[in-house]
């Protein structure tokens, strides 16, 4: 699994990275962004979830591989 952050519609809200903070980090002004490559390791599925489906923007994509 691979997250992504679409940059388009985060509106800096902060919870990814609150929530889950060894997939999320945030840029200057606050806004998401993919920690690293955006690979989830063996047993972060969750976390990407849990990330996702607090985003209130919905900008977060979970990509199945
Ligand atoms: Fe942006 Fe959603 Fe995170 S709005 S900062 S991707 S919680």
């Amino acid at each position: 699994m691979k997250v992504q952050i679409d940059p388009e519609r985060c509106q800096g809200h902060g919870r990814c990275y609150d929530l889950s903070p060894d997939l999320f980090t945030e840029d200057d002004e606050g806004y998401g962004r993919v920690a690293g490559d955006g690979l989830v390791p063996a047993g972060g599925e969750r976390a990407a979830r849990v990330a996702a489906s607090n985003c209130p923007e919905k900008a977060i994509v979970l990509v199945e591989e």
